[in-house]
């Protein structure tokens, strides 16, 4: 009964449709955007960096010209309580009202943050996204999570809630740094696994060190459609969204080892060692090719590098996987792979498989 009743209240919800734009036409895409959310005041939210960075780029729009500015501190460090206080105070210092309309221009943290102060400020208030970096482009941006991370664990509060629009411009990618392109490029390897074989070699293919950004501009419409199918099919992660989490099981809890630690991490680095541990989890119960789990292994080593810890952390990273938002009655949730693309949702391990893995990980990554 009680199952049941919770079962129902996700089915009683529908999640509004999110318009995700890849745009030729920036200014254009925008003021469209704008048009549809009538409101009576105009916010955006930027983060220092994207404030001197992108803002630029479309401060002179005619669109933007009644906008009022709410700055954040950049880096995931501060996609916290103290920065989404200040978004909530700075709305309502400036006269926002439950009218208002948020645009979001910054990566993941400030998409992420934004998102989410807009869905609680009076309530909620509409938003747009225009993601500024590629993890935004293809994960943070598109699907209706907001939140911010707290007590050590990431995206430990927040709400599904899409954007009004999202719009997706790769101009700014060619301002990115490699680490940062390459922290996006993980998500869209993890699009490409659970996808199919076509788009993983096309992934593997890719030379991340001499980008081809037209091609880029392709493989990453590809990479939010996948995203976008899933979610469609299942917004509020009750079954298939749970194959977005590839990689994300292992990956959280190194970034949280990472923050403990006083380490800097990017979030797609530790999806990607998070992806060698869990194709190892997935080699190892769901028979995925070992061969393929050898190739990707290689694609990262290779531009990731790696992440080090001792065997006396893995108490520590075992604990923090138990925090995992996937997980139910006390078992730790994996999303594996029986191939390319043929996704397993809901699989656990034991300890000791765990700790096997992170003997793996340790071998395979040279620490
Ligand atoms: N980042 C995974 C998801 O949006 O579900």
């Amino acid at each position: 009964m009680f199952i049941f009743a919770i079962r129902n209240k996700f089915e009683s919800f529908v999640m509004k449709k999110q318009n995700v734009i890849i745009s030729q036409n920036l200014e254009e895409s925008l003021k469209k955007a704008i048009d549809q959310c009538p409101h009576d005041r105009l916010f955006i939210l930027t983060d220092e960096t994207t404030q001197t960075q992108c803002w630029p780029i479309i401060s002179n729009f005619a669109c933007l010209q009644e906008a009022q500015h709410i700055i954040i501190r950049p880096t995931d460090d501060h996609k916290d309580l103290e920065s989404l206080a200040h978004v909530w105070s700075e709305l309502g210092r400036l006269g926002g009202t439950r009218h208002s309309l948020l645009i979001n221009l910054g990566g993941g943290m400030v998409t992420d943050l934004g998102g989410f102060a807009a869905s609680t400020f009076k309530r909620g208030i509409a938003y747009i996204n225009i993601p500024t970096t590629l993890l935004a482009m293809v994960d943070a941006s598109v699907g209706g999570k907001t939140g911010i991370n707290f007590n050590g664990l990431k995206n430990e509060i927040g709400v599904f809630n899409p954007a009004s629009t999202v719009i997706l411009d790769t101009e700014f990618l060619k301002t990115l740094d490699r680490s940062n392109l390459c922290s996006g490029y993980a998500e869209m390897l993890k699009h490409g696994l659970i996808s199919n074989e076509e788009n993983w070699n096309e992934l593997l293919a890719f030379d991340l060190d001499h980008v081809d950004y037209e091609k880029l501009q392709d493989m990453v419409a590809t990479s939010v459609a996948i995203k976008e199918r899933v979610v469609e099919e299942d917004p509020f992660e009750q079954g298939i969204r749970k194959a977005l989490n590839l990689g994300h099981t292992v990956g959280h809890a190194l970034e949280s080892l990472a923050m403990k630690e006083g380490r800097t991490v990017l979030h797609g680095y530790a999806v990607a060692w998070g992806l060698v541990c869990e194709l190892y989890l997935s080699a190892l119960k769901t028979g995925f090719p070992k061969d393929k789990m050898r190739q990707a292994i290689y694609y990262i080593k290779e531009y990731y590098g790696t992440f080090t810890f001792t065997c006396k952390e893995y108490d520590q990273i075992y604990e923090l996987m138990t925090h995992d938002k996937k997980n139910t009655s006390g078992c730790i949730n994996f999303t594996l792979l029986g191939q390319v693309g043929d996704i397993r949702i809901n699989q656990t391990a034991e300890k000791e498989d765990i700790f096997q893995m992170l003997d793996f990980y340790r071998e395979v990554m040279g620490c």
